[in-house]
């Protein structure tokens, strides 16, 4: 019998055993590396030509297409977790957290509902609550584990609208001609994603010198937007510069109107959990809901993001999926995940950040957060030593933004390109204003500043 024949391949037989310690080889060797290779990317016609017809009507076998996975597609994907993988917002999973998601890639749970998850959706449930706690939310909010940030975002934001809408029906008052929301000219751009998806309007408040939307930015926003308007954002660590919003003047101006508050903290709001940046995020707890992404600086492997309502039973509201089949589920009062967010078949996702949390325990986290931080602010002291580099902006989280003398983006390019070349690091040029620059985004304990100052040392051999 085959692992590739139709007899063999839901069996646990010689074959199937053959490729489950292959797999395991595979996985146990991936792991040991410290640090993986970073790899780069191949073309479409580099991949066509190395991995071809791979998806054939008699399949491969396990072997062949573990060997086509191990020696021509992983090396074509980035390792996110590489210290040197700086842009964007890499990732960091936990050796605990990356061994439990193949644990729960195992184990075939069904995290849409309490009756066939309930021990995985009580485990995930356990660490809502426990950020809820820090975030100074009352003890009857929670959520849910999406797939990321976007997501949250729409999910939070359509909870929003529904129970603006349902308030404004109660009241027996007209429906406004446009839904709106505020946030920042700096937010995400997955706000302007929600926006469209809703058809709703962004208006857009402008944030002061430092780039950080405040309390009479957004009054002066909502005097303008006229009616309408069903929440208000406020961001907790910008992705481009890692700015919070002065969250409690946000939030009261929202609270005073009766609107709202959603607090996106998809990347910084991790740092809420070290002692040193904590205060950044004082009003927070004025949040009708908030998302904090474990993806990217909670250590857990992609892809999660965590979505917590202040009053859950409005989103419930918004999102609760009726069908006939499904009436055993909705009409069981149990608390069923996928009543929280656009979703309804989903991964437990949240279980890797549980495992790593019950392994290690908070404290490891508070630390490991603002040793970032602490070394974000270590190497802008050296950027700001060297003459011929200049920051754009201090770091107030764990990105570093900066520029070199006389760069123009070409310059950026070439010497990002040589990094990744090289397979020393992955940094990206960006630009603030026009004015090309570049960043460290860093979330990885394993990014030394040895490592830094020697990518910033090779910006003058290149
Ligand atoms: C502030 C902020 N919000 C939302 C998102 C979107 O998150 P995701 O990429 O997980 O969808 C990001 C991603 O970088 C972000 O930085």
């Amino acid at each position: 019998m085959n692992a590739n024949s139709r007899a063999g391949m839901h069996t646990s037989n010689p074959d199937t055993q053959a490729l489950r310690e292959a797999i395991f080889e595979y996985t146990r060797e991936r792991m040991s590396y410290d640090p993986a290779p970073l790899d780069a990317p191949l073309t479409l016609e580099e991949l066509q030509k190395l991995a071809p017809n791979t998806v054939n009507e008699d399949g491969l076998g396990g072997k062949q297409a573990l060997k086509v996975f191990a020696e021509v597609l992983a090396p074509a994907c980035l390792s996110t977790d590489h210290p040197g993988y700086l842009s964007f917002i890499p990732t960091a999973p936990t050796e605990a957290a990356t061994l439990f998601d193949l644990v729960v890639s195992a184990s075939s749970i069904y995290g849409g509902s309490w009756m066939e998850g309930a021990g995985a959706v009580f485990a995930e449930n356990e660490v809502l609550a426990w950020l809820a706690r820090e975030a100074g939310l009352p003890e009857t909010a929670g959520g849910v584990f999406v797939q990321g940030g976007t997501l949250g975002n729409l999910s939070a934001l359509v909870a929003a609208r529904h129970a603006a809408k349902a308030k404004r029906i109660a009241a027996g008052l007209a429906l406004p001609a446009s839904w709106k929301f505020i946030c920042s000219v700096e937010a995400h751009s997955s706000l302007k994603a929600a926006a469209s998806v809703m058809d709703v309007e962004i208006v857009k408040a402008e944030v002061d010198q430092d780039g950080r939307l405040t309390g009479p930015a957004v009054q002066r926003a909502l005097d303008a937007a006229g009616d309408g308007v069903f929440a208000i954002v406020a961001t907790a660590g910008t992705t481009n510069f890692g700015i919070v919003d002065r969250i409690r003047e946000v939030g009261e101006v929202a609270r005073s109107a009766g609107i709202w508050f959603h607090v996106d903290g998809a990347y910084g709001l991790a740092a809420l959990l070290a002692p040193k940046t904590r205060a950044l995020f004082d009003g927070t707890e004025l949040a009708d809901s908030f998302i904090v992404d474990p993806h990217k600086w909670l250590f857990a492997p992609f892809d999660a993001c965590a979505l917590i309502y202040r009053d859950p039973s409005l989103a419930k509201a918004a999102h609760t999926q009726h069908g006939e089949y499904l009436d055993t589920l909705t009409e069981s009062g149990d608390w069923n995940p996928s009543d929280y967010a656009y979703n309804l078949t989903r991964r437990v996702r949240g279980l890797p950040l549980w495992f790593s949390l019950a392994t290690h325990g908070v404290a490891a986290y508070r630390e490991a957060i603002e040793e970032n931080i602490d070394l974000a602010h270590r190497i802008a002291h050296e950027i700001r030593r060297r003459p011929q580099l200049s920051l754009v902006r201090e770091p107030e989280l764990s990105v570093v933004v900066f520029e070199h003398e006389g760069w123009t983006v070409d310059d950026y390019k070439r010497w990002s390109d040589h990094l990744l070349e090289t397979g020393k690091g992955l940094v990206v040029p960006s630009s603030h204003h026009g004015k090309p620059n570049t960043r460290f985004a860093i979330v990885n304990p394993q990014t030394s500043y040895e490592l830094l100052v020697e990518l910033l040392d090779s910006m003058e051999t290149i």
